[in-house]
């Protein structure tokens, strides 16, 4: 590992000297500074992980290099060396995010230790910090799959919105088309990447706990409110937030949201004070909310102010030049999840997946996927790895919700039923199991059918 640098700010020739002395014999890197200014240089040029530094230095105070460092680089820690018992001087060093301070004259082997626990928490910072960007990268939109004109043109509109200061966008789409990695694609594009970002599904939560989830709520707002809480509102200035399914948002909150987005401002439950926010607001759902808002279900204010930046995301069938694509990334994460080597897919099963219509979306593709590299023992996913609905897909159910029209004359529904009952047990050659799976049934429940019909 590099040797730990620190940088020695004192205007007293002993101390600079002393303090190089014995921390070089520690093993440090060790460079010093007898002015603001000179601190200030090597602060930019070196990037030490720790600064000691008398609190009284001439021109630039010890106070303007701390929060120097910290506008530079968030990982680096300073101690300050006070005079003996100028307690309001270390007082406000510490507010001002100092991270310790010695008195002087000091005990070198006392501040040897304290110097070492200093560097111990330099060091979890930088690796929170490397493990924070390799996070940041995995969200980027590098990694959202896709090159069809429709997915290139979510792309486009992701990578506006990085650029602009837009602070609502309506994400739509059905289930698992992509609305989350999209939301969070959309965050850690943006200059709000270092902010928080925060997610919060409006249906998972009743009426009453949503508000105070979003806008906090002050000491004894209601019974249970023992302690001030902030809201997601609060916890995420600077950043995004995603709310999620909006279109089961209550009417209520729907209009507090509304005066958010228009006034940047709310208050807490129970609360006078107004609180300013900056917040992006994404809202999901893969409800018609246009229609919600013709029905009522939904303020039309609230819909036609949130629309100002939609995105729509394409189902899986109407992308479908995609699928190859999204199979070779998936195969990709698996193989490397469970440690397997399958190469690809045949082409009999390929076709079989651009067919295929995909109801629940890329999630679903991706469950296939990982089905079928659990399941593979030869190097090529084939027909037999995939899921019955894929190989052999229902057909596409007409608008009234169903495939199969009433003849004019009538029909005995149980000889239809037991005729679908033999077609499906010849179709899984006898295998009950799947010809349950056919018929949308249990196992028992086809077994008593087949009884019913002297199948059995
Ligand atoms: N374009 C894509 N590239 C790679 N992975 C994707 C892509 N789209 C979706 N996925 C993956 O598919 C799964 C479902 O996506 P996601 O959760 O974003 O869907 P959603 O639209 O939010 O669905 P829901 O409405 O059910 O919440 C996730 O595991 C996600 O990583
Ligand atoms: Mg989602």
């Amino acid at each position: 590992m590099a040797k730990a640098r620190i940088l020695v700010v004192d205007d007293e020739k002993l101390i600079r000297w002393s303090l190089k002395e014995n921390l070089e014999k520690e093993k440090y890197e060790v460079y010093t500074a007898s002015t603001g200014e000179e601190a200030l240089e090597l602060i930019h040029e070196e990037l030490p992980d720790l600064i000691l530094q008398d609190i009284k230095l001439p021109g630039v105070s010890g106070l303007e290099i701390l929060e120097e460092v910290k506008k530079l680089r968030e990982e680096s820690l300073v101690i300050m060396m006070t005079a003996y018992g100028d307690i309001n001087t270390s007082v406000k060093a510490m507010k001002l995010g100092a991270y310790d301070f010695v008195e002087k004259p000091f005990v070198f082997d006392k501040l040897k230790l304290t110097i070492a626990k200093a560097l111990e928490t330099v060091n979890l910072k930088k690796e929170v910090h490397v493990f924070k960007s390799q996070q940041k990268a995995q969200f980027r939109l590098d990694n959202v799959v896709g090159q069809s004109d429709s997915m290139n043109r979510v792309f486009k509109m992701v990578e506006k919105l990085s650029r602009s200061d837009a602070t609502t966008v309506l994400l739509q789409g059905e289930s698992g088309t992509g609305k989350d990695v999209i939301a969070k694609a959309i965050h850690y594009q943006s200059r709000r990447a270092e902010a928080p970002y925060m997610e919060i599904n409006c249906t998972s939560l009743p009426d009453t706990l949503i508000e105070s989830e979003l806008f906090g709520h002050e000491k004894g707002a209601f019974t249970d409110a023992r302690a001030m809480k902030k809201g997601l509102f609060e916890i995420t200035d600077g950043g995004t937030i995603l709310l999620d399914e909006i279109g089961d948002m209550p009417l209520s909150t729907q209009s507090k949201l509304l005066r958010v987005i228009e006034n940047k401002a709310f208050k807490r439950l129970g609360g006078v004070k107004d609180i300013v926010v900056d917040v992006r607001i994404i809202a999901a759902t893969n409800k018609d909310l246009k229609q919600a808002s013709a029905g009522g279900s939904f303020r039309e204010d609230l819909y036609y102010r949130l629309k100002v930046f939609p995105i729509y995301l394409p189902t899986l069938r109407d992308r479908s030049e995609d699928i190859p694509l999204l199979v070779r990334h998936f195969v990709t994460t698996f193989n490397h999840e469970f440690k397997k080597n399958v190469r690809g897919i045949s082409p009999e099963a390929q076709d079989m997946m651009m067919a295929y219509h995909w109801p629940g979306n890329v999630r679903e593709l991706k469950n296939v996927i990982e089905r079928a590299i659990i399941l593979e023992s030869e190097d090529v996913i084939l027909p037999e790895h995939l899921p019955l609905e894929v190989v052999r897909p229902e057909p596409v159910t007409n608008p009234h919700g169903s495939s199969i029209q009433l003849p004019a004359e009538g029909v005995s529904l149980s000889e239809v039923e037991r005729e679908l009952i033999e077609q499906a047990l010849a179709t899984s050659k006898g295998n009950q199991v799947h010809a349950a799976k056919l018929l949308r049934m249990s196992r028992d429940t086809l077994r008593y059918r087949m009884k019913k019909h002297d199948l059995l």
